[in-house]
């Protein structure tokens, strides 16, 4: 049995996404700052962005300088970050630009290397989409251990997630999000889903509005319509517009003690609400975890926990 994890598979939310993301020179702003102040603060020059959907984080790191490497376990979503690359293959720094398939339960043999990076990044709530496939979080410890392998000493691994805390306790996520700020955004239900007595996944159903059926210039600003999105993004049938996705509901304190296991509890994790350290911000809508591996982590020994779970796969077979 092949089990489809791959979420993005009907290209539904794919075609959605950049709309959903919104604004991106304001989302890139908030990435900008902090990915900078982090990679510059721990000499990064190397870059695996592991979850680069359509390549909004890659595409800026790159233009920032840094020698990206991407990958991604969806062709839906890889398709738009191709599409970059090839539009823009005059610039030697997207030429370089290496993009692949892969799946963080089979990284080190999808990528097939034992290359180590700088820093590896995995944003955008994308780590809460690999589901608990055991019931015992060993499918979340595998994917972190290959992230934590691909780091080299001294290096970072950044990865976020939502606050499933606020979501759990509360059945709804913080009001204030500034990740995404898109105008097209029109409802987010949010539930969540218990086995057991316990939460086992957040299901978020994205609703979009097609702009160009809103008359009601309250949405716009300076009483100006949205850009009008890409013509093929936006459907004229609303049941198009509107994708489901599900997520692992991470605990904060969970989740770092995952990421401390990952990197034999040699590295020190610092965990950061909304960019900011957690003491100056409240109810933060994601947290942010820099991971420093310490400069005298052992090397990878060559083996491949991995392959018992070549049987997962991302896409049906
Ligand atoms: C929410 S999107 C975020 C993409 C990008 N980082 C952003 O912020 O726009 C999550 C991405 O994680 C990818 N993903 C989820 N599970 C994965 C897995 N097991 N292996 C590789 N990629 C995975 C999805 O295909 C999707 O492109």
């Amino acid at each position: 049995m092949v089990l489809e994890l791959d979420q993005y598979s009907d290209g539904k939310a794919a075609r959605l996404w950049n709309l959903y993301i919104g604004d991106q020179s304001e989302r890139t702003r908030h990435y900008k700052q902090f990915l900078k102040r982090e990679l510059n603060a721990h000499s990064c020059d190397t870059v695996l962005d592991v979850a680069c959907g359509t390549g909004i984080d890659s595409v800026m790191l790159i233009e920032e300088g840094f020698s990206v490497t991407s990958c991604d376990f969806s062709d839906k979503m890889l398709k738009c970050a191709w599409n970059t690359r090839w539009n823009r293959r005059k610039e030697p720094a997207f030429d370089n630009w290496d993009i692949y398939e892969a799946n963080w339960l089979t990284l080190t043999s999808d990528l097939d290397t034992d290359r180590q990076y700088d820093a590896v990044i995995c944003l955008g709530n994308s780590f809460a989409h690999l589901p608990d496939l055991t019931g015992n979080q060993d499918s979340h410890r595998l994917a972190l251990r290959n992230f934590a392998t691909m780091v080299k000493p001294g290096g970072i691994l950044l990865i976020d997630h939502r606050n499933y805390d606020y979501i759990l306790d509360n059945g709804r996520a913080p009001s204030k999000n500034i990740y995404y700020n898109s105008q097209y955004v029109s409802d987010i239900n949010t539930s969540v889903v218990y086995q057991d007595g316990s939460p086992s996944k957040v299901i978020l159903d994205y609703v979009m509005r097609d702009p160009t059926a809103s008359t009601d210039s309250t949405l716009w600003l300076d009483n100006q319509p949205p850009p009008a999105p890409s013509r093929t993004a936006i459907s004229t049938n609303q049941k198009d517009n509107e994708f489901t996705l599900t997520y692992y509901p991470h605990r904060v304190a969970s989740f770092r003690a995952l990421l401390e296991e990952a990197f034999d509890h040699r590295a020190t994790v610092t965990t950061l609400g909304d960019f900011q350290p957690l003491e100056q911000v409240q109810d933060p809508a994601f947290y942010i975890h820099v991971v420093h591996k310490s400069e005298d982590s052992p090397q990878p020994n060559g083996d491949h926990p991995e392959e018992a779970w070549s049987s997962v796969s991302s896409s049906e077979e």
